[in-house]
């Protein structure tokens, strides 16, 4: 036997795209439950994205999610590219007009919407089991899950939000679907480190031996990133030969990386991936559960609330209005920015990474293009304008 219950939007996958949709959809007046696999402590902990673009910064102001991003948040004017061992400097806001790009962990954008949406008596369901959808083509679906005391439930729906990451059940609901991928020859080896970051700005830096990233979290926290092989077992990396790889992919005359104790350490593979359509019937997909970018232009997270955006504007007027055009268009309008995303993450993920079999042609048209990016304007304009986003999507407060 199940428990029944009914609420306009079930809601898959308590990630940012499900947690902010629900916030949204709250805004907006709409109902909806969030069921969620995981427990709760281990989606506020679990270390991925570290960027946001203005826009996401503008939208999160908006929707009353600004106070502690504000407080805490890391703005950027810019970042730097390095390669030859000389160090290149992108003014975002001269190259803009004034956008910017802030530090503010995942994880803290998944407390504090967690944080939210309880406060406001949202439903959010942790530790689930056996979560599935059915009946997405009629206008009741029907979202069932086993909730973390072993109580089976259905909740009868108006719309199904898939927001359930690359690995989710939502996807493969989608009958005909095109998938478009590339996977990349390398892996990206990260770590959190207790140690003052010894630069203001993000470091992209191409070195023969491959790709390093210099982010951080806070003013104490740093996050550097090496590229390794797709399959590297991370125990061939101890923090000593960790440390002596970031120095010498970093290296510039009288600077260095600051070291400190690292507290966490994980490989990920690196991959571009499309689904299409991202809406069968009353399914709608969001996020990670339809496209996937490699790291390198910092866009996933931002594409994932972006995607949000337009399915909170669409479930309103569908539902509340009984207006189907938004509902119609969400794909199409979702893919514009998904390709435009998918193609500045391959261009700066090529432009960066030694890829294994790389002959002199392929590194030498790496830094002709390096050295166009970082001398012409109208291209340090171009990656400018796609790294700190352009034309966000609104939100109809
Ligand atoms: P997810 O965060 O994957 O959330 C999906 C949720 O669904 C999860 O909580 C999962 O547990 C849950 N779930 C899965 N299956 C089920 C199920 N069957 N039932 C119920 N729940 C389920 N992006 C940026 O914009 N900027 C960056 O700087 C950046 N850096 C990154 C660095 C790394 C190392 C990585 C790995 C990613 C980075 N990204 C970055 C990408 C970003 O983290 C993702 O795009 C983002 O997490 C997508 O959010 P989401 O909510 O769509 O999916
Ligand atoms: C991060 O801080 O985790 C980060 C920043 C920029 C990227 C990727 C990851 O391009």
């Amino acid at each position: 036997m199940s428990v029944t219950s009914r609420t306009q939007v079930g809601i898959v996958g308590a990630g940012p795209a499900g947690l902010l949709l629900s916030h949204l959809l709250a805004l907006a007046g709409v109902d909806s439950v969030v069921v969620e696999n995981r427990t709760r402590a281990y989606c506020e902990a679990r270390q991925r994205a570290g960027l946001l673009e203005a826009g996401t910064v503008e939208l999160l102001r908006s929707v009353a999610l600004g106070k502690r991003l504000d407080a805490e948040g890391l703005e950027h004017d810019g970042i730097y590219l390095q390669f030859l061992g000389e160090r290149h400097h992108l003014d975002f806001r001269s190259l803009t007009g004034g956008r910017w790009v802030t530090v503010y962990a995942q994880t803290e954008i998944v407390k504090d919407l967690i944080a939210a949406r309880l406060a406001a008596g949202g439903m959010i369901e942790f530790s689930c089991g056996d979560v599935a959808v059915s009946d997405v083509t009629s206008d009741r679906p029907v979202l069932s899950y086993t909730d973390s005391s072993g109580v089976a439930h259905e909740v009868t729906c108006d719309a199904i939000a898939g927001c359930d990451g690359f690995h989710g059940v939502c996807r493969p609901l989608i009958p005909d679907l095109s998938v478009y991928e590339r996977s990349y020859p390398y892996a990206w080896l990260g770590i959190l480190a207790s140690a003052a970051p010894a630069t203001g700005e993000l470091i992209y830096s191409r070195h023969a031996d491959g790709f390093a990233l210099y982010s951080m979290r806070s003013p104490e926290v740093s996050r550097l990133y090496l590229q390794v092989a797709p399959d590297e077992p991370l125990d061939q990396w101890p923090d000593d030969r960790i440390w002596a790889e970031l120095q010498k992919r970093f290296a510039v005359d009288g600077w260095s990386v600051s070291e400190g104790p690292i507290t966490d350490k994980s490989v990920t593979a690196m991959r571009s991936f499309v689904a299409t359509p991202m809406r069968h019937g009353r399914l709608f997909l969001a996020g990670d559960a339809a496209h996937i970018v490699p790291p390198t232009g910092a866009k996933g997270l931002n594409l994932a609330l972006s995607d949000v955006v337009l399915l909170a504007n669409a479930l309103r007027a569908l539902l509340k209005d009984g207006s189907p055009a938004l509902a119609d268009a969400y794909s199409d309008a979702c893919l514009q920015r998904v390709w435009r995303s998918t193609h500045f993450s391959w261009w700066m993920t090529s432009m960066l990474h030694v890829a294994p079999d790389a002959d002199s042609f392929e590194s030498q048209l790496q830094l002709s293009q390096l050295r166009y990016v970082t001398s012409s304007r109208a291209a340090a304009q171009s990656l400018a304008e796609n790294y700190t986003g352009y034309n966000p999507a609104r939100f109809d407060l």
